[in-house]
Order: C-alpha cells, then sequence, then structure tokens
C-alpha cells in the first residue's frame, strides 16, 4: 500500500469548489477534489451526473464557470488540452486514437517521432532504432507485456491496446492519467490485464482518474472512490471496504451535504 506516499504528497491536482454550466445547463457545482501521486481515483455516478464534465475541465477541454484548479501546488487554468498534456496530464479516451495498421513502436511517437540527421546528406530521417528502443523500455515499465514492437497495434489484445496507450501518455511524461470507461468494450481476462496495468501505475507516482460504469473495476483498483450525482460530488470515500454492491447503492442514494 501506498499509506505514507498519499499521506505526505502533496496534491498534484486539487480542484476547489469547481462548477461548469453550459449555457443554462449547470453541468458541475461546488465541487472540490484532489488527487496525489500514484493515487487511483474512480469516478462514478449515473449518466448526466457530470463525469466527462470534470474530465474535460481537468483536460482543459472546458474552463470552469466557478473554482479554482490548482495542479503540483500551482495555479491551473489550461486554455486546451494541449496545456493540460504539456502539464502532465493525459487523457485515455475510450476509443484509444490509435493508428491499428502501425506498428506498436510508431504508435507510442505518433506526432512525435524521434528524427536524426541522415548519414548521406544530413538530412532528418526517423530514428526508428531509437524509437523500438525506447518503446520497449517503456513497456516493460508496465504490469502486462506486449511482446513486440514491431506488431501492428490492430493484431494486439484489448489490455495490450490500453498499454500502448498508457506508454504513449508516460512518453509524454504525464504524471495524472485521465482513463475514461477503459474496460467497457473488453472480455473478462482483458478486463483483468486493464486492472493489472492501473495497479502498476501506482509504483511509478503516476495518478490515475478512473471514469467507468463498471463498479467492479472501480472498487478492484481505485484507493478513493469520488461519486457525483446532478452535477455535486455527494460521496468522497475510501475504496477500502467498498464492494461493488455498496458502490452501487452510494451512487443511486448518496445525497449532497
Ligand atoms: N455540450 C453540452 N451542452 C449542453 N449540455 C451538456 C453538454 N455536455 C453535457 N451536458 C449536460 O451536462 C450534464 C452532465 O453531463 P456529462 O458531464 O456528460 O455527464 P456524465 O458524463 O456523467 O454522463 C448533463 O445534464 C448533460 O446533459
Ligand atoms: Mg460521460
Amino acid at each position: 500500500m501506498t499509506v505514507g506516499v498519499q499521506g505526505e504528497a502533496e496534491p498534484l491536482l486539487e480542484l476547489e469548489g469547481v462548477a461548469l454550466s453550459y449555457g443554462p445547463v449547470r453541468a458541475l457545482a461546488e465541487v472540490s477534489l484532489s488527487i496525489r501521486a500514484g493515487e487511483v481515483v474512480g469516478l462514478v455516478g449515473d449518466n448526466g451526473a457530470g463525469k466527462s464534465s470534470l474530465v474535460k475541465l481537468i483536460a482543459g477541454v472546458h474552463r470552469p464557470t466557478a473554482g479554482t484548479m490548482r495542479w503540483q501546488g500551482r495555479p491551473y487554468a489550461p486554455r486546451g488540452p494541449k496545456d493540460a498534456l504539456e502539464a502532465g496530464i493525459a487523457t485515455i479516451h475510450q476509443h484509444l486514437a490509435l493508428a491499428p495498421r502501425l506498428p506498436v513502436w510508431h504508435n507510442l511517437f505518433l506526432g512525435a517521432e524521434r528524427v536524426r540527421k541522415s548519414l548521406l546528406f544530413g538530412l532528418p530521417v526517423l530514428d526508428i532504432a531509437r524509437m523500438r528502443r525506447e518503446a520497449r523500455a517503456a513497456l516493460d515499465r508496465l504490469a502486462i507485456a506486449v511482446p513486440d514492437v514491431d506488431r501492428p497495434v490492430g493484431e494486439l489484445s484489448g489490455g495490450q491496446r490500453q498499454a500502448v496507450a498508457i506508454a504513449r501518455a508516460l512518453l509524454w511524461n504525464a504524471r495524472l492519467l485521465i482513463m475514461d470507461e477503459p474496460t467497457a468494450a473488453l472480455g473478462v481476462r482483458e478486463t483483468a490485464e486493464v486492472r493489472a496495468l492501473i495497479r502498476g501505475l501506482e509504483a511509478q507516482g503516476v495518478a490515475v482518474l478512473l471514469v467507468s460504469h463498471d463498479m467492479q473495476d472501480v472498487v478492484a483498483v481505485a484507493h478513493r472512490v469520488a461519486v457525483l450525482r446532478k452535477g455535486r460530488l455527494v460521496a468522497l470515500r475510501e475504496a477500502a471496504g467498498l464492494d461493488a454492491d455498496r458502490l452501487a447503492r452510494l451512487v443511486m442514494t448518496a445525497e449532497a451535504a
């Protein structure tokens, strides 16, 4: 367990009284939440509770209409997803945005390919050897095996694809991964792989905000659980001692304090 790490570490991300309205629709109100390094926070709530809206605030897609965000102790006001990524916050969407026909190594570096000067004319060429090597090293830090960095991503299992998406985020120096329904399309075995991946991030000090409909996922990997209901944080508690049934009841019945 990481009681020491969690107890002492300064929060990575702190939300204080955050609100978001879409015109007249109030999607979030007075949400205060912090996430520490190496911590997995499950974010649950019914359809329309505000989960995606909260993710979009943190990921820089929308700006809060009230409240403040802090990241690594400093005010955090991303003007777009690029700001969030540069700060170290990566969002892994349900559809992983991988290129199925390209090999694993190339997916890790898509849009940020390593280049070197060619020996012949000094012109930049892709440094494939370096990307393969760095891809291998990044994947080896994760809890599930991706045996061959030359395989097209389309031939991998769902769990392995998640590993590729996570490795890519880590190569971009992400300190917080937001995962949106990572197991929604997966079978039992792949779901187990993804849970192992998420748990393995703790040792690297990477935090995870896990959005999931699957209460089993959440109780299996989260340290704490945040429950949203009609845009308000109605429960925030340690996952220890919660099982999927109790969490589901909390989602249905918790009331704003
Ligand atoms: N782009 C938008 N424009 C207007 N209303 C929106 C928009 N996105 C979400 N909402 C509303 O905000 C509330 C929260 O939605 P959302 O954050 O998507 O919840 P969840 O992800 O928990 O299902 C809902 O009432 C939803 O209808
Ligand atoms: Mg949503």
